[in-house]
């Protein structure tokens, strides 16, 4: 299966709506996209720390509060078509993936480990109000403390361990964890850490794959989810 990643970052800008149509245009069943809190302690729908590379704007998320994100532009760094793109809240984008009929794999993006606990809280919070169901989910984050934090709150809702790099303890952690899915940059994987994986029962998902020579090889290898950029250009192959 192919997923979006960031919505689909190679076709529109990250994190937003646009990303969401064309990932539903593409006929996925799955979209990644990133959480972190602004400064009213609001789960918003972005990538990096700082405003400054995908909207016209410059300061820390977190440092900003939800009106002054909403009045940055979130495509025109990406192109003149995508003027007018808002960063979206937790919320709306629970909203317009379920219009789309997209499960979301979302990342918890912890840029300070302090903050993991009070921000699945508040992404706790907003699953439960929005009323989504948890098979339209799963949680994701490179902070064990954060996907622990998810285990807690949100024990009916799938969580994912993100690896750069494989821990050593990688199957006691997912054990600890009652993981889902590990989720490896696509560097990290071969023949036999992915039939490990598999024989543990884990579903297997890697990011961010965007070589379609690639993709028999990986679905060879017992790969559930290629989280990718530009969706059509992996379904073609
Ligand atoms: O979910 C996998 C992938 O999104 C992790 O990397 O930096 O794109 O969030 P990043
Ligand atoms: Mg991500």
């Amino acid at each position: 299966m192919i997923s979006g990643h960031r919505g689909a970052a190679a076709l529109a800008p990250e994190n937003t709506l646009a990303g969401l149509q064309a990932a539903a245009r593409s006929h996925l069943q799955w979209v990644e996209m990133d959480t972190q809190l602004c400064a009213d302690l609001i789960p918003v729908m972005f990538h990096d720390a700082k405003v400054n590379r995908c909207t016209n704007g410059r300061g820390k998320v977190r440092e900003l509060d939800l009106a002054q994100l909403k009045a940055l532009d979130a495509g025109c760094w990406f192109g003149p078509q995508f003027t007018h793109e808002r960063i979206l809240t937790l919320d709306e984008a629970l909203n317009a993936c379920h219009e789309y009929g997209l499960n979301l794999n979302l990342e918890i993006k912890v840029h300070d480990d302090h903050e993991a606990e009070i921000l699945v809280q508040q992404v706790a919070q907003t699953i439960a109000s929005n009323g989504i169901s948890a098979d339209e989910l799963v949680l994701s984050s490179f902070s064990a403390n954060a996907v622990s934090h998810c285990q807690k709150m949100m024990p009916h809702i799938r969580r994912g361990l993100i690896c750069d790099k494989l821990p050593k303890n990688l199957f006691a952690l997912a054990g600890q964890l009652e993981l889902f899915s590990l989720h490896l940059d696509y560097h990290l994987l071969n023949a036999s850490l992915a039939n490990q994986i598999k024989q543990a029962g884990l579903d297997l998902h890697i990011w961010t794959m965007n070589q379609p020579e690639l993709v028999d090889q990986f679905y060879q290898w017992g790969v559930d989810i290629i989280i990718t950029d530009n969706p059509p250009l992996l379904l073609k192959a």
